[in-house]
């Protein structure tokens, strides 16, 4: 088999940039202690690093007070924080049809104890009306949370005017940029953006464990667990101030350095760089799908306002066999099915066929990358269809 062509960079991306793993090696070999827990040298330089990380992503952000930039394992990590720390039994929460799970489950969990939920649906081409979301604004609604960028469709949704219209009703606005961040900017400033959840290991380019949430000043969120932050232990309570307030017993500092170099990869790059060429690609996949017959493309009239995931099935074929014979056949990984966000499928009615094929392209695919994606998928759909 020749090389793999990876196309699944919507659930990780991959490869890294060689400064990534080259970076958490030095890192891990020379600094690889418990950091800001004691006064040596190695635990000070370690605790530096997370230092740097915090002010890095808070300034990528564009947020204002690194301290209010918080680690966690991942975006499902922040998220769970978000959603149970900020919504009681008895208060109302919007969000839309378009999240992925990480969102959907804290939020029906809640709903099962008394928290109202609304999700406002997308339109045909795939994007959330912020008209809509105001028009479900309650006089108890704490909390509207929005996925920027979709894991399926690859829309990209307008939230600085949601973000808006929360701000003129005194109402909290998160985000899950899991995949919006390290694509097109988060900016917590000019898109009044209360909270933002990242994950580390996606289009931030560093490694898996590793992710957080950036809060605004006057937002507050609830302490929801309790446990060691290596400052002050003789206090009986969890700590109350940012950012040990959300975080919780030793960090992923192996993870934090390798965000860091992710970061610092793709800011020198530069981030509308990076993405451009990865939708110069996405628009010769699509050109190339589109003129294939049978193909069933979602919400991709346009690649206006998108990142680089697209969604399709062949007419006739199961999205799961199409993606095993694109593996098994053609050495292309991708990913099929729901994709952790089934009210999307719903919507777009393929729940009922098992879900869509997802290709997301990444910073290191290329041009022949995406062709052969094109030529992979024309033979498989000169296969006869299939019964379901
Ligand atoms: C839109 C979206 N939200 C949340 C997540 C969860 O990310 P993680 O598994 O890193 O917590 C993903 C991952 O696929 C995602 O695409």
């Amino acid at each position: 088999m020749s090389k793999l062509i990876f196309l699944d960079n919507g659930a990780t991306s991959f490869p890294k940039p060689e400064e990534v793993y080259r970076y958490m090696d030095h890192f891990y070999r020379n600094f690889g202690v418990n950091p800001g827990r004691s006064g040596y040298d190695l635990c000070m330089e370690a605790g530096l690093v997370v230092e740097e990380t915090r002010k890095l992503l808070t300034d990528f952000f564009n947020g204002t007070d690194p301290n209010r930039l918080c680690f966690g394992y991942n975006s499902t990590d922040a998220l769970n924080l978000i959603i149970f720390g900020m919504l009681r039994p008895g208060d109302h929460a919007v969000s839309t049809t378009l999240e992925h799970n990480s969102v959907l489950r804290p939020l029906y969990h809640l709903s099962q104890e008394g928290v109202d939920v609304d999700l406002v649906p997308f339109d045909g081409r795939g994007f959330v009306d912020p008209g809509e979301i105001r028009k479900k604004f309650r006089p108890n609604t704490r909390l509207v949370i929005v996925n920027h960028a979709s894991n399926v469709i690859g829309t990209v949704q307008p939230v600085a005017e949601i973000g808006r219209l929360c701000r003129a009703a005194g109402i909290p606005f998160a985000i899950d940029a899991s995949q919006s961040a390290g694509k097109v900017p988060v900016d917590m400033e000019a898109q009044s953006l209360d909270v933002v959840a990242f994950t580390g290991h996606k289009s931030l380019l560093g490694p898996t464990g590793i992710g957080g949430l950036c809060v605004r000043e006057g937002i507050d969120i609830r302490l929801t667990r309790a446990g060691g932050t290596g400052v002050r232990s003789a206090v009986p309570t969890h700590l109350e101030e940012y950012p040990y307030r959300l975080e919780y017993g030793t960090p992923n500092v192996m993870g934090i350095a390798g965000l860091k170099a992710g970061v610092t990869w793709l800011t020198g790059k530069g981030l509308e760089k990076v993405h451009a060429e990865e939708m110069r690609l996405a628009g010769i996949l699509l050109e190339g799908l589109r003129a294939i017959p049978r193909i069933i493309l979602y919400c991709l009239d346009s690649l206006e306002n998108h990142i680089a995931v697209l969604a399709f099935n062949i007419d006739g074929l199961d999205a799961a066999d199409v993606g095993t014979m694109l593996d098994v056949d053609f050495g292309i990984a991708c990913r099929t099915g729901l994709h952790c966000a089934p009210r999307v499928h719903e919507q777009l009615g393929t729940d009922k066929i098992h879900g869509a094929v997802r290709f997301g392209i990444g910073p290191f695919n290329t041009e022949d990358d995406v062709r052969a994606a094109v030529a992979a998928v024309g033979k498989i759909a000169s296969l006869p269809a299939r019964k379901r």
